[in-house]
């Protein structure tokens, strides 16, 4: 297994941000997510510093679909980042947790009437049209209530990343956004401009998630200024802003190379420059908006170890007091991680186990065929890199609360999420009489 951040071992014993993996269940429980904060601020860090030009303003909006509570809006507000929300539960979330509305960006392919009436309620700072219907709406409602709204419209750029074909996002026919080579896109461009509401900023784009090859950032990058520049001389529109999205693939095991993020930023940033001097355009803000790739090695599940059964083939199963509800991403998409023992950190891996959940789901597998110490009742399995789409992922499956949420970073622990407890699980239910 891998060691993240904060990581090490004591005595055979697993430590994350300072804390015994041992000392966690015992104060918290399991199964638990844990959060490396040092390792998160760490990261965040990186992103900040390297993704900086001086002939344009840079912002790093965190994909808050990846994971989020109001602990991490708190420590976002507090980082200087800016937040993605894509509904009007994580719009609610983000401004619960302390983010500041103006440097919120509401994205969705069909956010509620009622969402859009929260977003200007609350002031949004950036709304991410997905289309002209919803144009029509926001063009209604900033009316109605005689305020201006501040818009960048997404659209593909026709880049087809390589990923799972389930988080591929920029086809021509996928459900997000407008096609820059569609003509209706041009169309509302130039309608949204004329709007005296709708102050039109720019332009989204995000071109899948969990990318490894670095060329499809810098194509859609590239697209995306020639588009806006396209559209500035032949519509008479301004353009200030492109956001490229997010989709930096990060480490989950073996199989996956990222490339060093900080290098890759800053080529990034060259790659914009060069094509905005090439055209002799300039824009006054680029963002991006990573999700996973900022929290994702940070978190680890912790779990205790039931029984451990061998079929008649052979196979060997760790049983584990989660699963899919917690980690519903190897069911969903195949994905794959590496484990480890907790608190046989550092012994020998020689037995080759297949960890199984205990939802009644014969996919609820979260690893296949996993080599590790040998196994007892009681251990603590821990699987790392789950900071991304597994917590916000969750769900209550045979009626199993969502697991606690912990941060942990020199030492100290902080409590971010209860865990849920069987009164919580009934909570919104009404009893027949
Ligand atoms: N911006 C937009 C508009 C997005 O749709 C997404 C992700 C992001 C940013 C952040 O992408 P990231 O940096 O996290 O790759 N549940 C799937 C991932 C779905 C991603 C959807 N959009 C998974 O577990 O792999």
């Amino acid at each position: 297994m891998k060691f993240f951040g904060r990581m090490e071992a004591r005595n055979n014993e697993l430590y994350i941000g300072g804390v015994s993996v041992e000392r966690l269940r015992q104060e918290f429980g399991t199964p638990l997510y844990v959060i490396d904060e040092g390792d998160f601020k760490e990261k965040a860090g990186v992103f900040m510093d390297n993704f900086r030009s001086d002939q344009f303003a840079t912002r790093v909006i965190y994909a808050s679909k990846a994971f989020t509570n109001l602990y991490m809006a708190g420590l976002l507000a507090e980082l200087g980042l800016y937040m993605d929300v894509v509904s009007g539960g994580e719009l609610y979330t983000a401004l619960k947790g302390g983010m500041a509305p103006e440097k919120i960006y509401y994205h969705g392919n069909n956010k509620l009437f009622q969402e859009l009436e929260f977003a200007l309620a609350e002031k949004v700072g950036t709304i991410v049209v997905d289309n002209e219907y919803e144009y029509q709406w926001l063009s209604e409602l900033a009316g109605r209530e005689r305020v201006r709204l501040s818009v960048l419209l997404r659209v593909n750029p026709g880049i087809e990343a390589e990923t799972h074909k389930y988080i591929q996002t920029a086809k021509d026919d996928s459900k997000f956004g407008m096609s820059i080579f569609n003509q209706k896109t041009q169309d509302l461009i130039e309608e949204m401009s004329k709007d005296k509401y709708v102050d039109f900023r720019g332009i989204h784009c995000h071109i899948g998630s969990q990318v490894f090859d670095e060329t499809f950032f810098f194509a859609s990058a590239r697209a995306m200024i020639q588009f806006a520049y396209e559209m500035e001389s032949k519509l008479n529109v301004d353009i200030r802003e492109i956001n490229l999205g997010g989709g930096f693939g990060v480490y989950y095991t073996e199989k996956d190379q990222p490339f060093e993020l900080a290098d890759f930023l800053k080529k990034y940033i060259q790659i914009i420059e060069e094509k905005l001097h090439a055209l002799n355009f300039e824009l006054e803000t680029i963002s991006i908006e990573p999700g996973r790739s900022l929290i994702n090695n940070s978190g680890s599940t912790l779990y205790t170890i039931g029984h451990i059964k061998e079929t008649i083939t052979g196979r060997q199963y760790i049983f584990v007091d989660g699963g899919m509800a917690d980690n519903p991403r190897p069911a969903l998409y195949q994905a794959e991680y590496e484990a480890g023992i907790g608190n046989k950190i550092n012994s020998e891996p020689v037995q080759e186990y297949t960890v199984a959940g205990k939802l009644c789901e014969t996919g609820d597998i979260l690893i296949e065929n996993i080599k590790l110490p040998v196994a007892s009742p009681g251990d603590i399995l821990i699987i790392p890199s789950t900071g991304a789409y597994t917590y916000s992922m969750s769900s209550n499956y045979n009626k199993i609360g969502r697991p606690a949420v912990v941060f942990v970073e020199e030492g100290e622990c902080r409590l971010a999420v209860k865990r849920e407890s069987y009164a919580d699980l009934i909570r919104n239910d009404v009893v027949r009489r």
